[in-house]
């Protein structure tokens, strides 16, 4: 019945102080501690640790992250099953991060920063009232809803984009390869917030870039190997993107001679729009372990078929 806390020693030990409260019965080892792989029955880990093959025992793999895309192509023992992390506090953190780029855009922040640089004082635009200024969001899972909930107030007209349908409120929604066109031609800021899979790797590039308004920006929290890099340069350079906040490249970080370092237009902050902490995970890896001795599917249940 052990959960193995794959996680560094500090967040581990905070971790296991909180689920003795939380689930008293529940057996919590630490990966720097002596323990038994076959005992394990619950592995709580950011990448699949080496020793996952004496693992035998093992029902469940939770990430430490919103995002599972890190363990593609990995044969986990049958019927054990991978578990997003799906939580408030995570939530919470993308709807903040979202928010600050979206109206940091809105505003002409990239412009401001670097002319501060060059010590200039000057308006770079008037901006268009939000009622004028068209956000859309690709990927519509907790985190694309909570961020569109989050930019709500403000008065930007909204729009999702994802694989299948949804209906959110005050938010125009559109679905599958098909409506995607439709989705980006309304697009002035445009947010990436999916999934890594087979069917996404790449969705950032030219031809995408294209679809979107002239001098559309980019907002990209979901993962770095989404966007074709030398793509979002280009479009940079003829100003059919005229701006962009990324948090996640390829790789990570990028190279010293890399181009978006240097690149005014481009905010880039090192994936940090969610961070996930003790607080966070430890309340949400407890809930999942009682739906589950309950015999209820846990929050997050990855898909194998759909890979998130
Ligand atoms: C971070 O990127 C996460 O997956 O939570």
């Amino acid at each position: 019945m052990t959960l193995l806390a794959n996680i560094d020693t500090e967040r581990g030990a905070k971790l296991r102080s909180i689920l003795a409260d939380l689930l008293p019965d529940q057996q919590v080892a630490l990966a720097d501690e002596a323990y038994d792989p076959t005992d394990i029955r619950h592995l709580l880990t950011w990448k699949i640790p080496d020793n996952l093959a004496q693992m035998t025992a093992l029902k469940t793999v939770f990430s430490v992250g919103a995002g599972v895309d890190q363990f593609t192509g990995i044969r986990l023992p049958d019927g054990a099953k991978l578990v997003r992390l799906v939580a408030p506090g995570l939530v919470a953190m993308m709807r903040e991060y979202v928010t600050m780029a979206v109206l940091g855009l809105h505003r002409d922040l990239p412009a401001y920063i670097a002319q501060r640089q060059a010590q200039v004082w000057k308006m770079a635009s008037v901006p268009p009232p939000a009622s004028a200024r068209r956000v859309g969001v690709m990927g519509l899972g907790e985190l694309g809803k909570g961020a569109l909930a989050a930019l709500q107030p403000f008065g930007f007209p909204l729009a999702g984009w994802a694989r299948s349908p949804h209906k959110i409120d005050g938010v125009e929604c559109f679905h599958g390869a098909a409506m995607l066109d439709d989705f980006l031609a309304r697009t002035d800021i445009l947010v990436c917030l999916l999934p890594l899979t087979p069917q996404t790797e790449g969705i950032l590039n030219a031809s995408l870039f294209a679809k979107l308004p002239h001098g559309a920006a980019l907002v990209q929290a979901g993962r770095g190997r989404h966007l074709n890099q030398p793509d979002l340069v280009a479009a940079l350079e003829t100003g059919q993107i005229s701006a962009a906040v990324l948090d996640v490249t390829d790789p990570e970080p990028l190279p010293q001679d890399h181009p978006f370092w240097g690149d005014p237009r481009i905010i880039l902050t090192p994936h940090i729009a969610c961070i996930t902490q003790v607080e966070t995970l430890a309340p949400a890896i407890a809930a999942n372990l009682s739906r589950d001795a309950q015999g209820q599917p846990m929050l997050g249940e990855v898909a194998p078929e759909r890979g998130y």
